[in-house]
């Protein structure tokens, strides 16, 4: 049996560094996806619970990105790119590697700034042949390709896309983290994603961006996936529960809750009327959290407070020679609040 370890953000912290910053402000959070300028590293997740236009115009506001979801028809779909544009600001839209991938293309491109092909396993041959076909079709489009999880895939993806259209290109990492994802108790793979993002970034650098993806659930999460070579992270649970997310406000015992589904859970395959096999995915009420933008300024607040004791202005600067420590379940309970 060939056996490696492989972390996930709870069992490691950052080494704190020396640092010459006067305020948490001057962490400038400033980032580039696929050649897409961003003001913060945050996107929502291309999920029919987390981001439809109201969600992407707020992240656009935000100077984050939102990426519409797949889980409607193309008629749908491209309503709400263009909603998001009608509005001024830039947006994504997802495809799979079904039949209608390019009906999605030819329908969105035009006011989406980036594409993101959703496949649960991205280092599949029927990915090899779409984007054998993408890059022919739409050469330098900004696409995210995701889910892989392993430097192999990246690897493979690296030698496989003309160089010219690399900085065009993001990698959506990992497989299997997500807070509804039940890929790896039902199939016994995965990538702890934290491990995923620094296996790619150690053996490829920035020759594609990075985005961490599943399983971030608080701002040091946050500073992790980019301190180990993620550009950019993208949230779901986080994000979902807010105004903006798509869905009502439901009330239980006299708390507030929305829904928020896996993108291969059972509700979400019925609702868009396929068969209910292969679930990969739960639902749960999460807490109703208000509006986003008071979500995303408090991780923010965190992830600039990680800046600081990283000594690091920039998320460049956060990555160069960073330190992690392992640490023991002691380790980890004495993270967590204890006093009382
Ligand atoms: P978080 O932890 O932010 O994760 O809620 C969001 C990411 O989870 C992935 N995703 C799924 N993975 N089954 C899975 O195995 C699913 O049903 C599912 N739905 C979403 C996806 O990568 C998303 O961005």
């Amino acid at each position: 049996m060939k056996l490696h370890k492989a972390y996930s953000f709870d069992d490691v912290m950052l080494v704190p560094r020396y640092s010459e910053m006067n305020s948490r402000a001057d962490a400038d959070l400033s980032t580039s996806v696929a050649g897409i300028p961003l003001r913060i590293p945050i996107i929502a997740a291309n999920m029919s619970s987390v981001c439809e236009d109201t969600m992407a115009i707020a992240m656009g506001e935000l100077g984050g990105l939102g990426i519409i979801h797949r889980m409607c028809s193309p008629e749908r779909q491209v309503q709400m790119v263009r909603a998001v544009r009608d509005a001024g600001q830039q947006v994504g839209f997802s495809i799979g590697v079904g039949a209608d991938w390019r009906e999605r293309m030819e329908a969105c491109r035009a006011y989406g700034c980036i594409v993101c092909l959703d496949v649960a396993h991205g280092h599949h041959r029927r990915v090899v042949e779409l984007l054998d076909a993408y890059f022919r079709e739409y050469q330098d489009y900004p696409i995210v390709v995701g889910q892989i999880a392993t430097a192999k895939a990246a690897g493979m993806f690296i030698d496989r896309i003309p160089e010219k259209y690399h900085r065009s290109v993001a990698f959506k990492a990992s497989i299997g983290g997500g807070s509804l994802c039940t890929t790896r108790i039902m199939t016994g793979y995965g990538i702890p994603t934290l491990q995923a993002i620094s296996d790619i970034h150690e053996a490829h650098g920035h020759a594609i961006s990075i985005i961490g993806d599943g399983g971030i659930k608080n701002p040091g999460d946050i500073v992790k996936s980019l301190a180990a070579g993620a550009d950019a992270v993208m949230l779901g649970n986080l994000l979902a529960g807010t105004d903006e997310a798509p869905g009502n406000i439901i009330k239980a015992k006299d708390l507030l809750y929305k829904v928020y589904r896996g993108s291969a859970s059972f509700g979400d395959k019925a609702l868009r009327g396929e068969e209910t096999r292969n679930v990969e995915g739960e639902e749960a009420l999460v807490p109703y959290k208000g509006s986003v933008k008071r979500v995303v300024s408090g991780l923010l607040d965190g992830v600039r407070s990680g800046f600081s004791y990283g000594g690091a202005s920039s998320i460049q600067a956060l990555q160069e020679d960073a330190e992690f420590v392992e640490i023991t379940t002691h380790g980890f309970a004495e993270s967590l609040p204890h006093g009382k």
